[in-house]
């Protein structure tokens, strides 16, 4: 009998790492794609099956939004009522969402392995969600999947077992390898009404970033100066819009900043291509840009992904009206290549997954 997996996808991030893994595992195991329904609207998760065709999950929990007790416990909730229904041999889980960590929790409790994609990153700043995710998941897993070296090294400072880490690479980049015929499709100039290499690609959601006024205030104002020179495309996140119209900024938001709804992957990727730069507080597009060689300016003070500013093409900067002359005359050295950041991760895991199971 076929040994059975669970792959677990809740968030945006999540459904762009399962592409292809999803596909492969299939050919030599029984799989239940299971999405927690962490995000649910047609910009934030559907727009996403569509474009990578990803096939229909199998399961689908619609927990939706809540705070974090609430979105992790309702998703804990419903995938122990399906474990208990039928178990599964191997849970697989991506990154450092509330469904990572809920469904690892689950998982672990009723003695069922755990996968764990994209272990070891740390940002070492236990203020972000994020961070609890991502140090939980870990501690739990029994299989850690490990995006790059500095990875590797955290788990082994922590303690973990080395013959339980796997250097794998970026799975991330295996769906951008596989869809760049696609992205090359599309006509940013034609779509956004903007010039190839004249505008910014913006994009914003972190808590730390958008849930405070005066930080939100702060970042508006920051932009507000970059958009004086270039456009900036900027498509709004749910978190940022509400919190945009929940401390009236509305107004405060100049014209060269275009808000729109958030983009396909397809969309975002082209977007990063052809722009002159790029600023950002997520994870993945601080990973996209150092593979496709674009500036991108990170509005943090930290970062869980370091390999990106040691090797790649990001750097971490504070809203300061003062920096934006430095960032205009910031140069890119030639990023170096990261091992195994090479379109290939998915069939590295599915070879230890053979391996284990
Ligand atoms: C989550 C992840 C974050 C990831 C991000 C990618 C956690 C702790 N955070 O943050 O790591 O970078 O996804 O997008 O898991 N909303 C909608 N439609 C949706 C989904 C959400 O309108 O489809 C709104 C909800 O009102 C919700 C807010 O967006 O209150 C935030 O959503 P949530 O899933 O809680 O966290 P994200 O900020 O998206």
């Amino acid at each position: 009998m076929k040994k059975m997996i669970d792959l677990i996808i809740g968030a945006r991030p999540n459904f762009i790492k399962v592409v292809k893994l999803n596909r492969l595992l299939r050919n030599h195991f029984n799989v239940r794609l299971i999405h927690t329904g962490q995000h649910y609207t047609k910009e934030m998760s559907d727009i996403f099956f569509q474009d990578l065709k990803i096939p229909e999950p199998d399961y689908v929990f619609d927990v939706g939004s809540g705070t974090h007790a609430v979105q992790t416990g309702k998703i804990m909730v419903e995938y122990e009522k399906l474990l208990l229904d039928k178990r599964n041999d191997l849970t697989l889980v991506f990154g450092d969402v509330n469904s990572t960590l809920a469904t690892t929790i689950t998982a672990k409790k009723l003695y069922i392995k755990v996968g764990h994609i994209e272990a070891g990153l740390r940002s070492f700043d236990k203020t972000m969600p994020e961070e609890i995710n991502r140090m939980v998941t870990d501690t739990l897993s029994d299989y850690l999947f490990a995006p790059s070296v500095d990875g590797v090294n955290n788990l082994l400072n922590e303690g973990k077992n080395r013959k339980n880490i796997f250097l794998v690479g970026n799975i991330m980049i295996d769906t951008l390898v596989e869809n760049m015929s696609f992205v090359k499709n599309i006509n940013i100039e034609k779509e956004f009404k903007v010039k190839n290499f004249s505008y910014i690609y913006l994009t914003l959601h972190r808590p730390s970033n958008v849930d405070d006024k005066k930080r939100l205030l702060k970042i508006i104002k920051f932009l507000n100066v970059i958009a004086k020179k270039y456009p900036i495309i900027f498509p709004s996140h749910p978190r940022t819009l509400k919190m945009i119209e929940k401390f009236s900024l509305m107004n405060e938001i100049e014209n060269g900043i275009k808000i729109i709804q958030p983009v396909s992957y397809l969309k975002s990727i082209a977007l990063q291509m052809n722009s002159k730069f790029v600023i950002t507080d997520s994870g993945g597009i601080q990973e996209e840009t150092t593979f496709l060689n674009v500036l991108c300016f990170t509005l943090r003070k930290n970062t869980e992904r370091p390999i990106t500013v040691l090797n790649g093409t990001n750097r971490l900067i504070e809203p300061d009206i003062s920096e934006v002359e430095r960032i205009f005359n910031f140069k890119v050295k030639k990023p170096e290549k990261i091992k195994y950041w090479d379109g290939k991760t998915s069939e590295r895991i599915l070879k230890v997954i053979k391996n284990i199971l």
